[in-house]
């Protein structure tokens, strides 16, 4: 039975959430993801989405799910290790290892649910020890299922460690002050692309201090998975380090289709561990069929087709050149995610509502989102994205600047 102080409790903290400008609203899209989409029944332009490379709904990744529908159903009604793993996801975790550069990968529901799985796996296994802590160095920016996870690891194995984004002299720091404190394994972690800026995590420079503190090095490459580096394979081969990362993990919910599925890939004694021990893989439904197939279309795509990858760069650096010249404020970068910096979050607020009165979707982020007086719109270029869309994009906010004297 519901008490009536819950309830009332409940109310009282969404009018707190509202009353503090963090009630998140829900837009309501009306059809399929795509440069435009339908909001309240009016076109506007799409910049708020992972649909980097225009895959969510290219009519090669819809067929190829709708085929897997009719062969092998909708759903699989079981756990992995049950009756649910079909040849289909053991090809998908083959060629994702393959795409990667590393032994082997696993798939998750999600990649939340596949950073939650691999920390906790690794920090509470006792594998062999008696006694064991573990210590992990984070950056303060990494992804919230990051920070999640080390909250399903037990507190008496786990030493955690965040350092200033990007802030490698303190997470070396950290390192040197570690270095005798018999810690079993020692793991550093960081997100590839950090979502708010775009900014990438200096990977060079990390994999080095992995390898001189002998720490383990993932790597969350949600973002760039499909859209950094000569083939699309993310940071490490933007970077010129593919197959160099001891363990990856990521998303087909973005880049590759943009439906659902996370992994963690890496060497093939950590996989099958994660596949015998991990709680999150283990009693959590498998992917569904035509997000398999479809995310196998995607990575084949992907190969079929590497203008992909040009285009939505070259979009983006249209996009980025385009505002910077109407005289916004621009955070400099090489991916798809284009902050255009405001300051103030009442600014920002209304700026993105004037901006989808004339048609053109972008997201606001304000504190504590971002930090204080950093808020932003945050636009995301899509290979899907034509000339004409983005200089529409454009002509609407060198509109609504000059309306709110902006530039
Ligand atoms: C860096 C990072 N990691 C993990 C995730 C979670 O991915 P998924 O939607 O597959 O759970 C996201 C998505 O927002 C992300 O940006």
């Amino acid at each position: 039975m519901y008490s009536q102080k819950l309830i009332q409790d409940v109310e009282k903290e969404l009018e707190n959430l509202k009353q503090a400008g963090k009630f998140k609203v829900e837009r309501e899209l009306m059809g399929a993801q795509g440069p435009e989409v339908s909001i309240a029944g009016k076109k506007v332009l799409m910049f708020a989405s992972n649909n980097y490379l225009g895959l969510a709904n290219h009519p090669e990744i819809t067929k190829s799910a709708e085929k897997a529908i009719k062969e092998y159903g909708f759903g699989l009604s079981s756990v992995r290790f049950i009756s649910g793993t079909e040849t289909i996801h053991k090809i998908l975790e083959k060629k994702l290892a393959e795409f990667l550069g590393v032994e082997d990968s696993i798939l998750y529901s999600t990649n939340f649910m596949s950073n939650l799985g691999f920390f906790a796996t690794i920090v509470n296994e006792a594998l062999g020890s008696t006694e064991h802590i573990d210590a992990i160095y984070s950056d303060e920016l990494n992804h919230a299922s990051i920070i999640d996870a080390f909250k399903l690891c037990k507190k008496e194995n786990l030493v955690k460690r965040i350092y200033t984004h990007g802030d490698l002299a303190m997470l070396e720091k950290m390192l040197e002050e570690d270095k005798d404190k018999g810690y079993r394994f020692k793991m550093i972690v960081t997100d590839g692309v950090f979502s708010m800026e775009g900014y990438l995590a200096d990977l060079p420079k990390i994999l080095k201090l992995a390898k001189k503190y002998e720490a383990l090095l993932f790597v969350d490459d949600a973002h760039s998975i499909g859209v950094l580096g000569k083939t699309g394979a993310g940071t490490p081969e933007h970077f010129g380090l593919h197959g160099k990362i001891d363990v990856l993990s990521g998303t087909f919910g973005k880049a590759l289709g943009g439906a659902v599925g996370g992994y963690v890939a890496g060497k093939k004694q950590i996989i099958e561990l994660l596949r015998q021990k991990s709680r999150t893989y283990l009693f959590s439904n498998s992917v569904p069929p035509s997000v398999v197939i479809a995310s196998i279309k995607a990575l084949d795509l992907l190969k079929e087709h590497p203008e992909l990858l040009t285009t939505v760069r070259e979009n983006s650096e249209y996009f980025r050149n385009g505002a910077k010249k109407l005289g916004f404020n621009v955070l400099e970068g090489e991916h798809p995610i284009v902050p255009v910096m405001l300051g103030e979050a009442g600014k920002t607020q209304e700026m993105s509502k004037k901006l989808l009165e004339k048609g053109l979707y972008v997201v606001g982020l304000w504190f504590p989102v971002v930090p204080e007086n950093t808020a932003r719109l945050r636009f995301q270029i899509s290979a899907a994205h034509t000339k004409t869309h983005i200089d529409k994009a454009l002509k609407i906010l060198g509109e609504v600047g000059k309306e709110m004297k902006i530039i």
